[in-house]
């Protein structure tokens, strides 16, 4: 070959994966002509290739075997062929097989067509704007669309500018490439899809004209030729840069490892799944594999999770019996019969907490707007509050609880006397960024009263 794939090793500014990209395509297309033989019969029309060709359509044997076969018909090929060549050389010293003749320098020109970015490997040609456009328009656009714009998920070709450093950039002949050569190159070579190298170099010219005025970097009059072609610096030439990775990265990896006690500082928690939304929610509307309640499962008898409600409920709302019991009998008692504890203090309960309760009912005014409570409610702005006394926190499901009320649900929070007393009182100060925009209630008969009666609700 007489020009060399040598291209420096390309790097792009933006990723590694994409100068990768690159540099194994410029490789690729170049390395390509020494390693096929000849894939594609080349057409006449090709400035060029000036070698006497045979009919291109149905030749199906290589170009070298047909080309023996024209200027040599006898089996004695090695003995003449030679003499058309301008030094004389022995097969024995090419090939030890003695396999294959010399390319003829016709062969090797027609293959030839790498065009380097200074411009080296171009041939003589011209083409305008408005030409290109409509060689375009014939040829490319069904894929690229009108403006080069691509169709569907086909390369886009234009546009782009200045979006490298996007999470999704653009990369186009304008945005990206840091050479003209590439583009005619390419196009030149492999251009239009399914049929390539059916462009002459007139064509070509055109072509990467009008890709250069689609990228907004030539004026619509412009004539892109072999003689100005060097004159075209890409936007994105400067994006580029030679591999550094051998001072940049190689120290970086091939020090000593550190084996043991390689740890600076105490590890830290920075974050927590819940915080970051990203654990699921189990049927109950806590988060995935929240363990039970163990404030509760402390008290002994508690696993059953109608019994817990019972206990505070009946501690809050029935306060002096409770005194009088003992609450593991309190408990001993409620077990046999979950439903009724939580009903039992309403209908029970003497004059003082019916009063009570009948002033937490007013009290609850104030939460009505947010929460709905009894048969059939529906979460509103807040969660539905039916047995909330003595429930495991943010366990409403279907609820969209603040991160911080979650958190705690999930670190087995419960809702009992004292957690209520402290949320109602203040709940920004108790759950820290709570989705709860209510100011609080001040009064503590109030607190004692409102949660008196949301002791009475039945919950779920
Ligand atoms: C049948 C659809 C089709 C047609 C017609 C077609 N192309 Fe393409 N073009 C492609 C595909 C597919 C690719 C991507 C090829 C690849 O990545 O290997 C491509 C890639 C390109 C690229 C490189 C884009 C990039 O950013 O990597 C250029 C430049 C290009 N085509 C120009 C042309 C020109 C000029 C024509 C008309 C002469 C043309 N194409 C006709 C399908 C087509
Ligand atoms: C402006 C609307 C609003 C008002 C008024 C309001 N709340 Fe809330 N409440 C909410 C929201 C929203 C939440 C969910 C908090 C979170 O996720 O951090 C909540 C949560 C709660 C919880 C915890 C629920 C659970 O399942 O963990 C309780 C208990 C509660 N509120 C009681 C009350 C009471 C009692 C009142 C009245 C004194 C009241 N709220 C007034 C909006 C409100």
């Amino acid at each position: 070959m007489s020009k060399s794939p040598e291209f420096p090793t390309i790097l792009a500014v933006t990723g590694w994966a994409t100068a990768a990209t690159v540099a194994a395509f410029v490789f690729a297309s170049t390395g390509q002509k020494a390693a096929e033989p000849a894939p594609v019969v080349k057409p006449a029309e090709t400035a060029a290739a000036p070698a006497p060709e045979p009919a291109p359509a149905p030749a199906p044997a290589p170009e070298p075997a047909a080309a023996v076969a024209e200027a040599e018909p006898a089996p004695a090929a090695p003995t003449a062929e030679p003499a058309a060549a301008a030094t004389p050389v022995s097969l024995a010293d090419i090939t030890p097989l003695g396999l294959g003749r010399p390319a003829l320098p016709e062969e090797i020109e027609a293959w030839d067509v790498a065009v380097l970015p200074d411009g080296t490997g171009l041939p003589v040609g011209s083409g305008d704007v408005e030409t290109g456009n409509e060689v375009f328009g014939e040829k490319c656009a069904a894929c690229h669309g009108d403006f080069a714009e691509g169709i569907d998920s086909w390369p886009v070709l234009a546009g782009g500018a200045g979006s490298l450093t996007d999470p999704r950039p653009v990369k186009t002949i304008g945005s990206y490439w840091p050479y003209l050569s590439t583009v005619f190159d390419y196009v030149h070579r492999s251009m239009p899809f399914g049929e390539a190298q059916t462009l002459s170099v007139d064509e070509t010219y055109a072509i990467t004209a009008f890709l250069l005025y689609s990228n907004g970097i030539v004026e619509d009059d412009f004539v892109l030729s072999n003689e100005n072609f060097t004159s075209i610096v890409m936007p994105n030439a400067e994006g580029f840069y030679v591999d550094d990775r051998p001072v940049t990265e190689y120290p970086l990896f091939s020090g000593e490892p550190c084996m043991e006690n390689c740890r600076t500082a105490a590890p830290q928690v920075t974050k927590r799944a819940v915080d970051l939304n990203v654990t699921p929610l189990d049927p109950d509307g806590k988060p995935a594999g929240t363990l039970p309640v163990i404030t509760l499962a402390a008290t002994g008898t508690a696993t059953d999770p109608a019994t817990p409600e019972a206990a505070p409920a009946t501690e809050t709302a029935t306060a002096p019996e409770a005194t009088a019991e003992p609450a593991p009998v309190e408990l001993a008692e409620a077990t046999p019969a979950p439903a009724e504890p939580v009903a039992e203090p309403v209908a029970t309960g003497d004059a003082g907490d019916a009063a009570l309760i009948a002033e937490g009912e007013k009290v609850f005014r104030k939460c009505a707007s947010c929460h709905k409570v009894g048969e059939g409610a529906k979460n509103g702005v807040g969660p539905v509050l039916n047995g909330i006394v003595g429930a495991p926190m943010a366990r409403v499901e279907g609820f969209a609880y603040s991160a911080s009320l979650a958190d705690m649900g999930a670190k087995g929070g419960v809702w009992d006397a004292a957690a209520l007393q402290a949320f109602l009182e203040n709940p920004k100060g108790y759950v820290k960024g709570t989705k709860m925009s209510f100011a609080g209630l001040k009064k503590p008969e109030e607190r004692d009263a409102v949660i008196a009666y949301l002791g009475t609700l039945k919950g779920p």
